[in-house]
This record gives structure tokens, C-alpha cells and sequence, in this order.
């Protein structure tokens, strides 16, 4: 039985999709490996040039076994994430080792090669091998998610069977190559993650997010961690006669290493009355909410209790120039 994504999508692939791609042409499972790989986090636009040169100096998988991998890598150079260069070598050694130099044909062992996953397995099996295989890369998560209007974060580990699961029911024994490129160019050029472009869509009229105008709110985003909320108290001891405020230098390790701020007091001064304002101040992984408790003082005598490390009197009017921690620049700023 072939689905509705099948009946839709492959004539729209063949009249509006991509079909002059470089890999497109004479597309052996060398060939089509070589371009998956580099297309996975890199834009088609910028993979052409580099995979024209690839082509040009390996133009077949012993080629590429046969070179060393620091060729292999200055070709690569520019593209990025390098590890999928290295792996691609040590793959195609393999392959000629172990399998002739032949491609494997099944899918359990073409995912046993470094740097081939489910996906880029399913797209050399379909594209080059004319195998009925299932792709499910970022592109084609984002399509099935609008098209089932699913309520969820599709890089959630929990919902990878379910999704798997769509994606092989939708996939059809004949023509798969086209129904997979189908996906793909979809994802690229129509349901975009911003803004698609739902009236020229071939799915439109089934898509249930575009029913309901969700599409712009599927797939969900990762959910952001609540970030923990600390609390914290700061002396500020001014001297009012000379205008100066007492600061310690921070230890190097934690938050403010090394530079100059109030000191912070553990102690809970929640029932003294000279409150100045909050500071609020988010780091990556919490939110520090800084209470600044103001004591008078007439003289310049470090307290004995806070003798322990380095301190000086800042004098406000003609500071020296330190570095100072963000809750006393607030407080100057605030001040002046
Ligand atoms: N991205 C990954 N594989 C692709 C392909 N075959 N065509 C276009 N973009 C792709």
C-alpha cells in the first residue's frame, strides 16, 4: 500500500525538487556516501565546489583507501567538522579490506562503517543501490512532525522508535530514491524551519499543522532547563567621610575569579533594616540574585572577620583603575 506522503510527494520531486545535483549524476553508493557525508552539516551550496574537487583527485573508493589521510583532510579543509574526513578514510580502507572494495548492500553492515548512520545509510540505499531504505535526518523530522501535527522535540531520545517507526509506514517499496530526495528537497526549499512556504506545498492539504496554523510551532524546541535560582548577600561598608567602599579580591576559581567586588556574606541578614537593591545577575547555569546590605562605618579598619584575603578601600571619587566584579558596577552605575 503506498501512502499519501508517497502519492504526493513523488510528482512533486520529479517536476519541482532537485535533480541536477552534482551526486545526482551517475550515482554509484561510493559516489552518493561521499556527498551524504558531506551534506550532513554543511549547506549544499558551499558542499558543490568541495565535492567536485573530492571526485576530481578520488574519483573511486580504492582511490581514497590508497591516500593518506592528511590529503584527505586538506581537501576537506574549509568544510569543517573534520571527523566525518577521517572517518570517511578509515571506512573506505575498510571496505576494501574487508569487503572487496565493494560497498556493502545491507543495511546492518553499512552501519557498522565509521561515520554512517541509520540515515545516511537509508539515503545510500535508496539513491544508489535502488533498495527500498528509510532516511530520517533533521529535514524529514521537520516534515513528518507538521504533516502529523506531533507534539514534540524531535531530538528527544524517547521519541526516535515512534519516528522511526512514521517514517518507515510512509516509505514506499517503489521509487524510494525519489520519495527520500522528495523529503529532503521538502524540508529544504518548503517546510523550512522558519517561515514555509505552505501554499506551494504538495502536502498542504493534508498536513494537519497547516490545518490547525501550527507550522510555524512544529516541531517543538528543546525544552530549556529551569535555571536554578541562588541567593546570596554582599556587604557594601562605606565610609562615608571618604567616600569609600570596602572590596575583597575574589578567589581565581568561581564565579568573578580574581576580580574586585563586595564581600559576600553567608551569614542570613534578612532583619537588618539598610537594604539597598537587589542585583540579579544570570550565568549559564543559575540565576544569582544578590542582596546588598549597607553598613556605615567611620573607620578605614578592615573587620577582623573579614581579614582572610585581599582587601582594599575603594575610594568612589578617584577609583584606581581595578577590575571590578559585575554586582559593584552595577552598584557605582546605580549610585552616580
Ligand atoms: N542533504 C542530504 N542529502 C541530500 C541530497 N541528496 N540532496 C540534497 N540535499 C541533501
Amino acid at each position: 500500500m503506498s501512502s499519501m506522503l508517497s502519492k504526493k510527494l513523488i510528482p512533486w520531486q520529479q517536476q519541482h525538487g532537485r535533480n541536477d545535483l552534482p551526486w545526482q549524476n551517475n550515482p554509484t553508493p561510493y559516489r552518493v556516501w561521499i556527498s551524504e557525508i558531506m551534506l550532513q552539516q554543511t549547506q549544499v551550496e558551499t558542499v558543490k565546489a568541495y565535492y567536485v574537487r573530492f571526485m576530481h583527485r578520488f574519483p573511486t573508493l580504492k582511490d581514497l583507501a590508497k591516500a593518506s589521510e592528511d590529503e584527505v583532510l586538506q581537501l576537506w579543509t574549509g568544510l569543517g567538522y573534520y571527523a566525518r574526513a577521517r572517518n570517511l578514510h578509515r571506512a573506505a580502507k575498510i571496505i576494501v579490506n574487508d569487503y572487496q572494495g565493494q560497498f556493502p548492500d545491507d543495511l546492518s553492515e553499512i552501519i557498522k562503517l565509521p561515520g554512517i548512520g541509520r540515515s545516511t545509510a537509508g539515503a545510500i540505499l535508496s539513491f544508489a543501490m535502488n533498495q527500498s531504505a528509510v532516511i530520517l535526518d533533521g529535514n524529514v523530522k521537520r516534515v513528518l512532525t507538521r504533516a502529523f501535527a506531533m507534539n514534540i522535540w524531535p531530538g528527544d531520545s524517547k521519541v526516535q522508535d515512534t519516528l522511526w517507526a512514521l517514517a518507515t509506514k510512509h516509505t514506499p517499496k517503489k521509487d524510494t530514491g525519489i520519495y527520500n530526495q522528495a523529503l529532503m528537497d521538502l524540508g529544504a526549499m518548503i517546510c523550512t524551519r522558519r517561515a514555509p512556504q505552505c501554499p506551494l506545498c504538495p502536502l498542504r492539504k493534508n498536513c494537519l499543522a497547516y490545518a490547525q496554523k501550527i507550522q510555524e510551532h512544529i516541531p517543538h524546541p528543546k525544552p530549556k532547563k529551569a535555571m536554578p535560582e541562588k541567593y546570596g548577600f554582599m556587604l557594601v561598608l562605606y565610609n562615608k567621610k571618604e567616600n569609600a567602599i570596602l572590596l575583597g579580591k575574589r578567589p581565581s576559581n568561581g564565579i568573578w575569579g580574581g576580580l574586585w567586588c563586595f564581600p559576600e556574606c553567608p551569614i542570613d541578614l534578612r532583619h537588618k533594616k539598610n537594604f539597598l537593591e537587589q542585583i540579579h545577575h544570570t550565568f549559564t547555569h543559575y540565576r544569582f540574585h544578590i542582596q546588598l546590605v549597607k553598613i556605615l562605618t567611620q573607620s578605614f579598619r578592615i573587620p577582623k572577620t573579614l581579614q582572610a584575603a585581599e582587601y582594599q578601600w575603594y575610594k568612589l571619587d578617584h577609583s584606581a583603575p581595578i577590575a571590578l566584579a559585575a554586582p559593584v558596577k552595577s552598584l557605582i552605575n546605580f549610585s552616580c
